[in-house]
């Protein structure tokens, strides 16, 4: 299958392009790189002996949309471009909507002028909301996330079952994904925050690497059973294999379409500091620091759904999940060289 990938030059788009190679497929992206290099590009032939055609451009451009849609039968469309910074959304929450929502109309706009049907999302954990059951399954409500990044997802979620409704000959999915970090088991390709990073995995890979001094653990009074939060971590690329058996589930089958990527079950701030202590083989130092403004203290998936509908399941544990992020970091200590 030709399969557009929208920011496939992002972290788990690119780890995506290389599982949908693997399975024969061919993958066309486009991504106007805000938040990514295009030398990830070698790094995904290095690694399949194939390096896509890439556009350098923008999801909101409808003209350029439809003339990537008039080079390449495209059978299929996973939309990864987006901005993801929590933080930031809530005090640019115009550019987030923008970017995120905007650009997912755009797209599908453009794939109905272009009679592409099939369409999967890269939702998030973040539309269950708050709520104090755990785990978070498919059959509960969403709730309106906190941030406006969160509640972007939420929208496009409902906008796109709107959409299918109309035009039921469409087939969408909606994966909502919890923690996913790691990277590549070669060491070749990861995640490459640019800044500050605002997750726990890369932040302990840069203190890992010399790159920051100290983690600051946010919050230890938490009620989990070591005070920290606690998180579904799913390795990337059982992620990227989640959206192989996606394509493979819903193209040609109209519908819309809901699952969990999460690995099912939970593991604590202070769990994973271990484990990288662990993989890397020396203590990373960390502090004790306030909490950090809207984290829940804990949730994880129920991935049943996907794996009796999608026969998917996770093969990598957190060890994995942390040898392979520092293969990465310790091999690329600055990420991914500009050109
Ligand atoms: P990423 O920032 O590494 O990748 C996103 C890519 O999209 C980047 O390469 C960026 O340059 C590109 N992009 C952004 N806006 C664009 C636009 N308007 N036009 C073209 N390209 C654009 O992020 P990621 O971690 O790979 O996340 C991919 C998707 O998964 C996002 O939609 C994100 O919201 C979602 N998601 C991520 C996580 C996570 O923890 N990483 C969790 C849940 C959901
Ligand atoms: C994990 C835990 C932090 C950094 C985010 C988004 C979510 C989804 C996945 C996109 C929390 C703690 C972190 C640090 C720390 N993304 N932490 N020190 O917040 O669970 O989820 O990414 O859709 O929507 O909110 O992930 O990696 O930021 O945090 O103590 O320097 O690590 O408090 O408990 P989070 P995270």
């Amino acid at each position: 299958m030709n399969v557009l990938i929208t920011g496939g030059i992002g972290y788990i788009g690119s780890h995506t392009c290389v599982q949908l190679i693997k399975s024969g497929h061919t993958p066309v992206i486009i991504d106007n790189l805000c938040n990514s290099k295009a030398s990830v590009l070698q790094r995904i032939e290095q690694l399949t002996g194939h390096k896509p055609t890439f556009y350098n451009g923008d999801v909101r451009d409808a003209a350029l949309l439809d003339k990537i849609f008039a080079e390449h039968r495209i059978d299929s469309v996973i939309h990864f471009a987006a901005l993801k910074a929590v933080g930031e959304s809530v005090n640019k929450p115009l550019e987030y909507y923008d970017n995120n929502i905007h650009g997912s109309l755009t797209l599908v706009d453009a794939m109905r002028r272009a009679g592409v049907k099939n369409f999967i999302f890269s939702s998030s954990a973040t539309v269950y909301g708050d709520q104090p059951i755990t785990p978070y399954v498919e059959t509960m409500e969403t709730r309106r996330p906190s941030s406006p990044y969160g509640n972007s997802k939420l929208i496009i979620e409902q906008c796109l079952e709107d959409i299918q409704k109309a035009q039921p000959d469409m087939s969408v999915a909606l994966l909502r994904y919890f923690n996913p970090v790691g990277a590549h088991s070669s060491g070749l390709m990861g995640e490459d925050p640019q800044g500050i990073p605002n997750n726990l995995m890369p932040f302990i890979a840069q203190v890992a690497v010399g790159r920051r001094e100290c983690l600051s653990i946010f919050g230890n009074d938490y009620p989990t059973p070591d005070g920290t939060c606690v998180r579904d971590y799913i390795h990337v690329v059982d992620v990227a294999d989640g959206h192989v058996a996606a394509l493979n589930k819903v193209t040609n089958h109209p519908g819309t379409y809901v699952y969990n990527l999460g690995a099912g079950f939970g593991y604590s701030v202070l769990d994973v500091v271990n484990a990288f202590s662990k993989a890397c083989g020396k203590p990373v130092p960390y502090q004790f620091a306030p909490r950090r403004g809207g984290d829940l203290a804990s949730y994880w998936a129920d991935s049943t759904k996907a794996a009796n509908e999608l026969g998917w399941q996770v093969k990598l544990n957190l060890d994995d999940m942390c040898a392979d992020t520092w293969r990465w970091q310790s091999m690329n200590p600055q990420g991914y060289p500009d050109e």
